[in-house]
């Protein structure tokens, strides 16, 4: 007689599609998801982004086409980078992100959830995202989070459902949470990128919003986001923007802080949005444009993580075939 090695099986709820979908813990759905948009006011035709495949920087006007598209596969939260032509050091215009946002809502009204990216690197000359100091050296904390709080009254105006700052300010939930209310705006929730890290894999999203900073003077964010290296400070942030009024919590990068995400997660009660940032999107489809992994599944497996980590959100450029890839999705 064959000797049994497997007295105490696992295989078994292994052994063909209908048990192992039936068993699975962690069930996906497209709801959760949340699509990136970009709007930039320099170009007057769509942009592709090097490396985002499928991503392209619109006009105000394919914008919506953009968000049709999406509505088409099932899509109807955003997040939006408004992208303004004219770059300052200070005294900033917010008309095109307020015009953006306008035409938007009035196009689609309730049947979409816009968020809008609240930061200044996409307007300052420098590419920080904030005010510098007169030589450059220093990220000027107060000055940034007063404009970023105006900056927030002006979209929730033009009819913003949600602030997503990404600026890394200190107090600068508290200011837009006050700002907000003091305009009677209290329907307006606040998405905080909580534990933002300063990061190499928001490359592609810098070529996309021309954000890389580029001054002779500070010469990157890490006085202002995270190390990789801290994740204590990735908690005690978190935390502190949750005491602030921040209604998410956002963890991002996401795939390589899955940590991040499931000790935040028995720390709050917070919903957490994971956001899948542009680097490690590209690094999913250059690897499957080199025909070294297959692209849905590869994407529906980090989604997986995600979600057993702890997040009840997703972030993805890939977004829009979260309903088609799920429904299909090969257990
Ligand atoms: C700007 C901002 C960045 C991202 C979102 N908002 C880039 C940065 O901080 O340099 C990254 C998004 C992505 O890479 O997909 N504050
Ligand atoms: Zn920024």
């Amino acid at each position: 007689m064959e000797k049994n090695f497997f007295p105490l099986t696992q295989r078994r709820l292994r052994t063909d599609k209908h048990i192992r979908e039936l068993t699975a813990s962690v069930k996906l759905s497209y709801k959760s998801f949340i699509q990136p948009l970009f709007a930039d006011e320099a170009i007057d035709a769509p942009r592709d982004v090097n490396g985002l495949n499928e991503v392209r920087v619109d006009t105000i006007d394919t914008i919506l086409q953009t968000i049709e598209e999406c509505i088409k596969g099932g899509v109807h939260k955003f997040l939006l980078f408004p992208v303004p032509a004219e770059k300052k050091e200070k005294d900033f215009s917010f008309s095109y992100a307020t015009s953006v946002v306008k035409k938007i809502k009035e196009n689609f009204g309730d049947d979409i959830w816009l968020a809008s990216d609240v930061c200044l690197c996409s307007y300052t000359t420098h590419g920080h995202c904030g005010i510098l100091n007169a030589d450059h050296s220093h990220l000027e904390n107060n000055k940034t989070v007063e404009v970023l709080a105006h900056y927030s009254s002006l979209l929730a105006n033009a009819g913003i459902d949600c602030i997503a700052p990404s600026d890394m300010m200190d107090g600068r939930i508290a200011a837009i949470r006050q700002q907000l209310d003091a305009l009677k705006m209290e329907d307006v929730s606040i998405m905080s990128y909580a534990a933002k890290f300063s990061s190499q894999w928001y490359g592609p999203f810098r070529d996309a919003c021309h954000s890389a900073p580029n001054t002779n003077g500070l010469k990157n964010r890490k006085t202002y986001q995270m190390s990789p290296l801290h994740p204590n400070d990735a908690i005690a942030s978190a935390l502190r923007d949750e005491k602030e009024g921040a209604d998410i919590l956002m963890v991002k990068p996401a795939a390589l802080y899955t940590d991040i995400i499931a000790r935040l997660k028995s720390q709050t009660l917070k919903p957490l949005a994971a956001y899948h940032v542009s680097g490690e999107y590209a690094a999913v489809e250059s690897l499957a444009v080199q025909g070294l992994l297959n692209r849905e599944a590869a994407h529906l497996e980090v989604w997986a993580a995600l979600q057993r980590s702890g997040a009840d959100i997703i972030i993805s450029y890939a977004a829009r075939h979260a309903k088609e890839w799920i429904e299909s999705m090969e257990y």
